[in-house]
């Protein structure tokens, strides 16, 4: 999806900070948790979420790549706080219950996320 991605309206980045906002309302983020943002594409949602609640975030993306995330990530003063990650969504690297929240803005629609979750 990485051209679709790169190819989204200059809205689209706003919309998923503000779908991730409406999100959070109905979450109890406290400061320290940790966060999966799955399916970051470009990592904002992770920055906003730990400029907002304080919280450590793992943003795993299969397509968009970590070291272009870990920029944007570097120069909102987030390296850290924010940890860019490469993976796929059925085989994540991390153990079971490490997350205190996982979030999903805009990807799990997506035809990979389907495969075997539906
Ligand atoms: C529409 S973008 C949304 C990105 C971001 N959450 C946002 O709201 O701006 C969907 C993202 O899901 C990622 N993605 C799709 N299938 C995936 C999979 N199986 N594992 C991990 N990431 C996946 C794509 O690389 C893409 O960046």
């Amino acid at each position: 999806m990485g051209g679709d991605h790169a190819t989204l309206p200059r809205a689209a980045p706003a919309l998923s900070t503000a779908l991730v906002e409406c999100l959070t309302r109905n979450m109890q983020l406290r400061s320290g948790m940790r966060v999966l943002d799955l399916g970051c594409g470009k990592a904002l949602t992770s920055i906003f979420l730990a400029q907002e609640f304080n919280v450590e975030v793992w943003a795993v993306d299969l397509w968009v790549e970590p070291s272009e995330n870990l920029k944007r990530i570097e120069e909102a003063g987030l390296g850290k706080k924010v940890f860019p990650i490469k993976a796929e969504a059925h085989q994540l690297p991390f153990a079971r219950s490490f997350f205190d929240a996982i979030v999903s803005v805009d990807s799990f629609h997506h035809p990979t996320f389907r495969t075997s979750w539906t």
